[in-house]
């Protein structure tokens, strides 16, 4: 069978029907509960696990995630994917250490049981940040800090830290939109997509170490339920600046006022449902041309029902992405 069918292999372990909450279960090139409900797996690998068809916003569209792959080969956001990148590493990296200290190996064997750390991407949009985690887990480059752990890889295309290989990753990712899920799919790979809302996230409970959510909707009630009692939150947020350049010519357009953007409630939200045992503001600011503008415009939020046209493009220069990465447990 096709690897983009097998890598879901392991569903009865993972994921739940959306209908029944039953847990799903691979068979032949779909996932089937044992009440019979049936979701295919596409020939691209990618689920849609929804149960129903999607009645949310359609302003994130085909055209919001073709323009992202222009902002993000221009390096604008890159200062947040280091920054993600280097949060799952070192969360990978302690869960290596705990590992060795509290499971010591089998002398008979001189083996250890595989232990699966899955990480979920959710609201992952077009993929770009969960591919890049994947790029990273298999760089060796950027796992130099954590050469005391002798990281190698599995056949299988699974990731594994710790002494022995012993400690593999598993990486998931999912969106409302279908449209996403299919561009985050393109290009094959061992990260399981589908199309999934975050209100009922279709895996089982206490499944995942690691979700990240980034410049996304959040469930806690959902995220609380499925993370295990040691995983994280990784949650990105617009931070005061962010975009500013663009808040303050639709404010002097007369669009929107200028207020700046305030993510107090967001994390005041997080705090209600989970602890935060870190937060860390990371800002950057890029020189942007015409063109690269109008990419960046099509991509963010901050521009829906807004029209470009209105705009005093030519006073723009330059885009600000300012963020906040918490990290929170349960
Ligand atoms: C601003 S985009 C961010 C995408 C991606 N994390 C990134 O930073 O490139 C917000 C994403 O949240 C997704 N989204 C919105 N509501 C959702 C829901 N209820 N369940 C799953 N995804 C959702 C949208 O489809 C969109 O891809
Ligand atoms: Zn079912």
């Amino acid at each position: 069978m096709r690897r983009a069918i097998t890598k879901f292999g392991h569903a009865e372990a993972v994921y739940r029907c959306p209908i029944c909450s039953e847990a799903l279960m691979l068979d032949q090139a779909s996932l089937l509960c044992r009440n019979r409900h049936t979701f295919d797996i596409s020939s691209k690998g990618v689920v849609s696990l929804l149960r129903s068809a999607p009645n949310g916003s359609d302003l994130y569209d085909q055209n919001f995630f073709e323009h992202r792959t222009a902002v993000f080969e221009a390096g604008i956001y890159q200062h947040v994917s280091e920054a993600l990148i280097a949060d799952v590493l070192e969360l990978l990296a302690t869960a290596a250490k705990a590992r060795s200290r509290s499971a010591p190996d089998d002398h008979d064997s001189g083996s250890r049981a595989t232990e699966t750390m899955r990480i979920v991407d959710a609201g992952c949009g077009e993929g770009h940040y969960l591919r890049l985690v994947e790029s990273a887990l298999r760089d060796p480059d950027h796992r130099h800090d954590f050469e005391e752990h002798n990281s190698e890889e599995h056949d299988s295309g699974q990731h594994s830290f710790g002494q022995h290989g012993d400690l593999t990753t598993d990486l998931m990712g999912f969106d409302l939109s279908k449209e996403a899920v299919t561009l985050a799919a393109r290009g094959g790979g061992e990260i399981e997509w589908f199309v999934a809302d975050l209100a009922r996230i279709p895996l089982l409970d206490q499944t995942v170490d690691c979700i990240i959510n980034i410049f996304s909707p959040a469930n806690y009630a959902e995220f609380s339920r499925v993370l295990r009692p040691s995983g994280r939150l990784i949650k990105v947020i617009p931070g005061p600046s962010h975009v500013q350049e663009l808040r303050r010519a639709i404010a002097r357009a007369g669009l929107r006022d200028e207020a700046e953007y305030s993510n107090s409630k967001v994390i005041e939200g997080i705090s209600e449902h989970m602890n935060i045992i870190g937060t860390q503001s990371i800002r950057a600011t890029t020189a942007v041309n015409e063109v690269l503008l109008r990419d960046f415009m099509a991509m963010t939020p901050v521009m829906f029902h807004i029209d470009p046209e209105q705009l005093d493009l030519q006073s723009i220069h330059e885009v600000t992405v300012d963020a906040e990465v918490i990290v929170a447990t349960l």
